[in-house]
């Protein structure tokens, strides 16, 4: 038996240090944030998409009285964007989270397990990197690729589809 060990590797910047479409895309992820539907956890979340064949796509936190009934902001943007443009792959995803008292969060937050699967099979699904970033009013981090937030994850692969 021998130990061994995992290793992701992403960026940690500041909103200054990201390329001019990464900035836009982090306001349009911020703005979407506006958009959610939380009267249950008062905690909103916005994601935008940019897409190969330049479009931007938002979407946003939308909340049930059931609450599984509800969807996560990258869910939301991601379904939405596969709907609207099913032939476009992601390039980037930007997301971004406001707290009730309207300032976003200083540190990043980091997508939920059930949207990291749904983010990694699009990725597959288009064969393109999916790049992430995760703002915070503090620092923002950068991902190459979704993969990077979901080890020995479980795919098609996986059961040989
Ligand atoms: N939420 C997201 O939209 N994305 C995440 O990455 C984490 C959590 C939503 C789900 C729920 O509406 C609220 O935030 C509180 O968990």
């Amino acid at each position: 038996m021998r130990n061994t060990q995992l290793q992701i590797d992403y960026q940690i910047c500041s909103f200054e240090e990201l390329a001019l479409a990464d900035q836009k895309l982090v306001e349009a992820a911020k703005a979407a944030c506006l958009t959610s539907y939380a009267p249950y956890s008062h905690f909103s979340v916005g994601a935008a998409a940019a897409l190969d064949n330049g479009e931007i796509v938002c979407g946003s936190n939308q909340e049930n009285a059931a609450y599984p009934s509800g969807t996560c902001a990258e869910r939301c943007t991601v379904f939405y964007a596969n709907a609207r443009y099913p032939e476009a792959a992601v390039t980037t995803l930007a997301i971004a989270a406001r707290t009730e008292d309207g300032s976003y969060t200083a540190n990043p937050i980091t997508p939920c397990g059930a949207c990291r699967q749904v983010l990694l099979e699009t990725e597959h699904r288009y064969g393109k990197a999916m790049r992430i970033l995760l703002y915070g009013s503090h620092h923002t981090y950068v991902i190459a690729s979704c993969s990077q937030l979901l080890p020995f994850q479980f795919s098609s692969d996986s059961c040989g589809w």
